[in-house]
């Protein structure tokens, strides 16, 4: 599958087949998605990938931690938002409601539980950020990110990226033994989509293009 077929294609997965990822499909993965950009050349991306019983076992700590705490999905953003991101997202939601209606489930418990379990995924890799790097350089590991979803989905896999998780870096720190100077940025569900599901059926739509682009000529 060629760059811009798998871009135009790639969604969000949020049901996996239970089969397991391998190691060698990971380090494929991997391995590809950190030829990407980062300001000069500093890599600063760290992974931490979870599989079979220790995956589980993280989600399970997620779930019953969702449940106690109960802080949801969202933006995260610092001053109200503008009508029109809001307007995307409620598009969004408007959109995916109808598939989780025909799987008995309501937004909020799919969404918030469904990320705290990674979706079912088998395999999880949370990524890392040194915390003597400024917030400048989240943006390298939004690229590294992105090209993750990528790569997976052209090699047949799905993602979900799971910012949920941040909510719960603190705990999930203790629990992988991730030392103090380095900050959960994201994680990432990983695994072979279930296609048969009604949530992986819908595509989510961008708005056009004269929306986001001011042409200074
Ligand atoms: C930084 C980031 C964090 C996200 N966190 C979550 C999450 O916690 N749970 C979830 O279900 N989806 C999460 N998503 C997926 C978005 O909801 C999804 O990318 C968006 O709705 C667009 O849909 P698409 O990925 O299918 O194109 C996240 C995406 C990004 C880029």
């Amino acid at each position: 599958m060629d760059l811009i077929q798998t871009i135009m294609e790639r969604r969000s997965i949020r049901a996996f087949k239970p089969d397991p990822v391998s190691r060698e499909k990971v380090e494929e993965i991997l391995n590809i998605a950190i030829q990407a950009p980062s300001a000069i050349n500093l890599q600063p991306w760290e992974f931490t990938v979870m599989m079979g019983e220790e995956k589980e076992r993280l989600s399970r700590k997620l779930v019953k931690l969702y449940r106690e705490k109960q802080i949801s999905c969202g933006p995260g953003n610092v001053k109200p938002l503008a009508d029109s991101f809001t307007r995307r997202g409620v598009a969004s939601f408007e959109l995916m409601n109808p598939f989780l209606e025909q799987m008995g489930t309501d937004f909020n418990r799919f969404i918030n539980e469904g990320s705290c379990n990674f979706y079912g995924a088998p395999t999880a890799i949370i990524i890392c950020l040194d915390n003597a790097f400024s917030s400048a350089r989240l943006v390298d590991i939004g690229i590294v990110l992105g090209y993750i979803t990528l790569i997976a989905y052209n090699l047949g896999l799905g993602t979900c990226p799971i910012g949920l998780i941040n909510a719960y870096a603190d705990d999930m720190k203790e629990l992988l033994n991730i030392p103090d100077n380095k900050d959960v940025v994201i994680g990432v569900a990983l695994g072979y989509p279930d296609w048969d599901s009604p949530v992986n059926k819908f595509k989510t739509p961008r708005e056009s293009l004269d929306n986001f682009v001011r042409w200074i000529e």
